[in-house]
């Protein structure tokens, strides 16, 4: 069939959105197809990061952060306020307000840049073709387009435990669990991973006794040892009761909840909860999105495989994002966007793994990029590390916030950052530093002769890396 745009992508979230972007841009005719729909049946693009991930959480970590606050912060600030209370409802709907506003943004930006967006159900067919469905109850025809190139952006979606199927009512999912119209009294989740932690937090801070088995003898095994001993300790602190080495066996509904059963060290516990969260990783959306005769190959977890450039076994059909190898982060999945579609343009796009950042948006903050202690003494490369508090400066004391630390790890010989891990207030934005220092190959020294203002959080960043040569001036070295 002759073609009908340069480039289709499938999937509108944030490897897919920023895919046809970019293609946009760079002067080829795109169109990028999502299925997703509103409450309300309009298009909703932006995947599952701007409808019920990111966003959303984002949006929920904050309002009972700062309920949080009111109760446990403002009092040593000396304001008082009495019968504080949330209004579940109200912050549902601001959510929803920042996803409307956010996802009606990315139509706008599509119609800025001449990106055709199709709302519907697309599969890939042989050569490049394309059929859309559209939305159950769209009533309208299966539509059918060609391009000289596809992009695969088709996300991921929760997992499920076997033997407890989300019913989206007490087993809930992540998309559930930012929709809860009361708080529940006792919340169990499964996985103490990057959902159970921020979701468990939300729920948490707003009242509920939170539960979280995890299948791991390890706490947070990705992170830095010294940060995830320090995680634990503030949420152990916080109330968040992390049970380790424990794995689900079954969830047995009751007349009010559900009687969880896990296995613990050989022994059998039971949990009575109201509902819980299962968060035990993602899988990705590859379900019905390849005819046979695509020639796009999946691997056993149902991953689209790739090369490092991001092409499929098929010629001109790449796949970027969450369905793909590497981590299952946005921003990982828009440079990919970003880098395929400099490629189909005759560019050479390029995204480095290593200067991924990770984001964990719990309080404190924990943010890392590059690797970490632990992963480099096991490849025997020599190191120095260094670790400053926050707790020994003068801002992150005013704002009655001094937990957690920055710790840095160079190369012993070299003294080229290697990673930087942190812990602690804002290191969400503070870790944005490191990264650009790990892209432009900086020594711990580059870091420690650039001059941070004072007082600032960014302090803690300087003086990690002057520690590194053990010459920091607001501790001991
Ligand atoms: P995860 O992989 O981060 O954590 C899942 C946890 O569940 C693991 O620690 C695992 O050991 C545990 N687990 C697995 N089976 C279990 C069982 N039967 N019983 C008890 N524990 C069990 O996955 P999560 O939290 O579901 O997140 C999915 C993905 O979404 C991650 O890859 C993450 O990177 C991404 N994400 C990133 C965010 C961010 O960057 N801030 C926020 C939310 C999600």
């Amino acid at each position: 069939m002759p073609k009908t745009h340069d480039v289709i992508v499938i999937g509108g979230g944030p490897a897919g959105y920023v895919a046809a972007i970019r293609c946009a841009q760079l002067g080829l005719a795109v169109a990028c197809v999502d299925e997703r729909v509103d409450a309300r049946g309009e298009p909703s693009p932006g995947g599952v990061c701007l409808n019920v991930g990111c966003i959303p959480s984002k949006a929920l970590l904050d309002s009972s952060e700062q309920f949080e606050r009111l109760k446990h912060q403002f009092p040593s600030h000396g304001i008082s306020v009495d019968n504080a209370a949330m209004d579940v409802g109200k912050m549902l709907a601001r959510k929803e307000a920042i996803v409307g506003k956010l996802t009606g943004g990315i139509s706008l930006l599509f119609k800025a840049n001449a990106v055709e967006s199709i709302n519907g159900r697309a599969q890939l067919l042989r050569e490049r073709t394309v059929a859309v469905t559209p939305p159950s109850g769209g009533g309208g025809k299966t539509r059918t387009l060609s391009a000289d190139h596809i992009i695969l952006a088709p996300g991921s979606a929760p997992i499920e435990l076997p033997g407890i199927p989300f019913d989206h009512d007490r087993v809930a999912d992540s998309t559930d669990a930012l929709s809860f119209a009361r708080v529940p009294a006792r919340l169990g989740i499964v996985g103490a991973g990057v959902i159970g932690l921020e979701l468990g937090s939300v729920w948490r801070r707003l009242g509920a006794e939170v539960v979280i088995v995890e299948a791991l003898d390890e706490f947070l095994a990705l992170a830095d040892h010294q940060i995830a001993r320090e995680a634990a300790r503030q949420f152990k602190r916080q109330g968040l009761d992390i049970r380790l080495g424990a794995t689900l066996q079954k969830a047995d509904k009751t007349s009010d909840g559900l009687r969880l059963e896990y296995q613990q060290k050989g022994e059998a516990h039971t949990l009575e909860v109201e509902r819980v969260i299962v968060a035990v990783g993602r899988r990705p959306a590859t379900a019905g999105l390849l005819a046979d005769d695509s020639g796009v190959a999946l691997d056993a977890g149902g991953f689209i495989e790739v090369d490092d450039r991001c092409r499929t076994a098929a010629d001109n059909v790449w796949a970027v994002g969450d369905a793909v190898r590497g981590p299952m982060l946005a921003h990982k999945g828009s440079e990919e966007g970003v880098a395929v579609a400099e490629r189909i343009a005759g560019g050479a796009g390029h995204v480095d793994f290593n200067t991924v950042p990770w984001v964990i948006y719990t309080a404190p903050e924990i943010a890392w990029v590059g690797q970490t202690e632990k992963q480099l003494k096991a490849q025997g490369v020599p190191l120095r590390t260094g670790a400053f508090p926050f707790a020994a400066t003068g801002r992150a004391l005013a704002m009655e916030e001094p937990v957690g630390m920055v710790k840095m790890v160079a190369h012993a010989q070299t003294d080229r950052l290697l990673g930087v891990h942190m812990i602690g207030p804002h290191v969400s934005e503070l870790i944005a530093e490191c990264v650009l220092a790990m892209e432009y190959s900086a020594g711990a020294e580059d870091l420690a002769r650039t001059i941070h203002a004072h007082p600032t959080l960014s302090e803690a960043v300087h003086e990690a890396a002057l520690a590194v040569d053990k010459r920091a001036i607001h501790k001991a070295n």
